[in-house]
């Protein structure tokens, strides 16, 4: 019988921390407090770049290092405009592991980071893509299903893990999506898996400094709250977003109605319309998180929102994950 060390030695090896959990990085939710508690506490934080500017990463990046000796990586968002300075930041920095999200990155990306001596963690969100990035040279991949909350997919995490995890052996492969217990992870690890991912279930940790009110919609919400934004048209693309349903939510679907009238009525050009439908959410996080205002922001959470249940500092957490996990395999 193999114990829960040995089955994530490989992530953990990786990752350079004795806990192969990545916490994965959230906007506005992944800043130096919760990153440095979950490395600190030896899983390992992912701080959320977003959509901050060079001169801004840096100095989240020196002060997540005061608070933490343990490594940490960062995430980039891919289409940010800065994307090549923030890449610098990273590495003048000396930040060991950057996630690139939200696309395929180029190979330029990719050589840049290695030459500056960071490893690269990429998302696979089909085998196909995950081969393609193995081949380019990245260093780990993550396959997050639809469960996760955030920006999502349509495959399951089940599902993925099923066309994954048996075909790439090359790169550790990290699992997300849905994971609130310990007895799943072993699941992930038994399949092949180095290791996981999780979001949803660090939001209501003690450190982290997501606003009370944003904390307590989670810790209320069950699974089938967390729901995909809906299109209303098939002519005016949404990229799905896993959330907890509000009035926001409402909305919205009220305002792709009336924003795809207007196109049809000649009031708004086709543009102007998609633009109106894409700008809808611009800020709705940070309003959530950081203003506390569930109405109108966006409470983006993963199925996994369920099993949330109080607030408990990142060390409990770990705790609580590794002895259900533990325990599943003793049974075994
Ligand atoms: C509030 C929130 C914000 C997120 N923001 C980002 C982000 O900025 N970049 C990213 O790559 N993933 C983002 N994610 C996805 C997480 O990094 C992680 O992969 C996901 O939460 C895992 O699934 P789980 O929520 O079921 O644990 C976000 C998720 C949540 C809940």
């Amino acid at each position: 019988m193999r114990t829960l060390e040995q089955l994530w030695q490989r992530g953990a090896e990786f990752l350079g921390c004795p806990i192969a959990i990545m916490g994965g990085a959230m906007s506005w939710v992944s800043e130096r407090h919760l990153v440095a508690a979950l490395s600190n506490a030896g899983a390992f934080g992912v701080l959320a770049a977003s959509s901050m500017s060079p001169e801004l990463l840096a100095k989240e990046i020196a002060a997540t290092q005061a608070l933490t000796k343990k490594p940490f990586g960062v995430n980039l968002i891919l289409m940010h405009p800065q994307l090549e300075q923030l890449v610098e930041t990273c590495l003048a920095a000396k930040i060991t592991h950057v996630v690139l999200a939200g696309g395929i990155p180029k190979s330029a990306t990719i050589n840049r980071l290695h030459e500056g001596g960071a490893k690269v963690i990429g998302f696979a969100p089909t085998l196909g893509i995950g081969k393609k990035l193995v081949k380019m040279g990245i260093d780990a991949l993550v396959i997050e299903g639809t469960e996760a909350g955030g920006h999502i997919g349509p495959v399951s995490t089940s599902v993925l893990a099923q066309e994954v995890l048996p075909n790439i052996h090359d790169v550790p492969v990290f699992v997300a999506g849905g994971i609130g217990r310990g007895e799943t992870i072993v699941s992930y690890l038994e399949m092949g898996a180095a290791g996981v991912q999780l979001g949803t279930r660090f939001v209501c940790a003690t450190e982290c400094i997501a606003h009370p009110k944003f904390k307590k919609a989670f810790i209320n919400a069950s699974a089938r709250e967390a729901t995909a934004s809906v299109q209303y048209h098939p002519d005016f693309p949404v990229i799905p977003v896993r959330a907890i349903g509000n009035k926001a939510t409402d909305e919205f679907m009220r305002f792709q109605k009336d924003t795809v009238e207007k196109v049809f009525g000649g009031t708004l050009s086709r543009e102007e319309g998609q633009l109106a439908i894409e700008h809808f959410w611009a800020g709705s996080l940070r309003r959530a998180v950081i203003e506390g205002d569930v109405e109108s922001g966006s409470l983006m959470a993963g199925q996994s929102v369920g099993m949330v249940n109080s607030e408990q500092s990142i060390s409990e957490i770990l705790a609580e994950l590794t002895a259900q996990a533990q325990s599943y395999l003793d049974q075994a």
